[in-house]
């Protein structure tokens, strides 16, 4: 089981310094966590049972790219995964799918893991299934097959994502079992709202290979809690 830990844009220094001394205290028990910070804090974090993540990569190599992170020198930061295609830099970044293909080209140039999210928007929810196809088969042109089965996939409904309303379990199985029968060798996550209250009625353990966390990921008693109920 994937945990991914999205803090997005969260935390001043110090209580980045709380929070990763008590983050490293966590029974991570089987799952794989990932602690996917804010980039400032990519090289202050080592920990041997966490692995860690950045929220984001430059489309190009390193360069004169002001203000922008290439793969490479995440790579140098023990950087092993990497989120692309977060429905919050589609939407305020203008990311398209052509930008996130060149970043996980530029990622996997790097070994590091893409989690690659997707999902569909309130007013797509009838075509879900064909925004999510589009979003996928875009993002991974011009990539080996091989390399396609390396990326995570996350399925993030953007009108769940800090919404607190998530989709029936039955709606989040059969658009994973939907995507798997396209993408049979990738993992795949769910993201969107998941909280100690709903995450026994989202109940999709069996279909899912873990989850993406956004809200959750500030509060490690509650990601505790999350773990030893899906580990039992
Ligand atoms: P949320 O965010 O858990 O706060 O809904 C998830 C995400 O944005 O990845």
């Amino acid at each position: 089981m994937i945990i991914a830990l999205n803090n997005k844009c969260n935390f001043t220094q110090e209580e980045f310094d709380e929070y990763q001394k008590k983050l490293k205290q966590l029974n991570t028990r089987n799952a794989q966590v990932i602690l996917l910070p804010t980039s400032i804090y990519l090289s202050q974090f080592k920990d041997d049972n966490i692995a860690l993540g950045s929220q984001n990569v430059s489309s190009h190599q390193m360069g004169p790219h002001t203000g922008e992170i290439s793969a490479s020198q995440l790579k140098s930061l023990n950087v092993k995964y990497c989120l692309v295609g977060h429905s919050e830099r589609r939407k305020e970044q203008k990311e398209t799918n052509q930008d996130i293909n060149k970043k996980i080209k530029q990622l996997l140039a790097e070994k590091i893991t893409p989690i690659l999210c997707i999902g569909e928007k309130r007013s797509e929810k009838d075509i879900a299934i064909n925004i999510l196809m589009t979003e996928l088969c875009e993002a991974l042109i011009g990539l080996s097959q091989e390399e396609a089965n390396k990326i995570i996939i996350a399925y993030e409904p953007v009108w769940s994502i800090g919404t607190g309303i998530i989709p029936s379990a039955e709606k989040i199985t059969k658009i994973v079992e939907n995507i798997k029968k396209h993408y049979p060798n990738n993992k795949i996550l769910y993201g969107g709202s998941v909280d100690n209250d709903n995450i026994q009625q989202l109940s999709v353990k069996k279909t899912v290979d873990g989850y993406l966390l956004g809200r959750l990921s500030l509060q490690l008693e509650s990601i505790q809690k999350l773990i030893n109920e899906l580990e039992n």
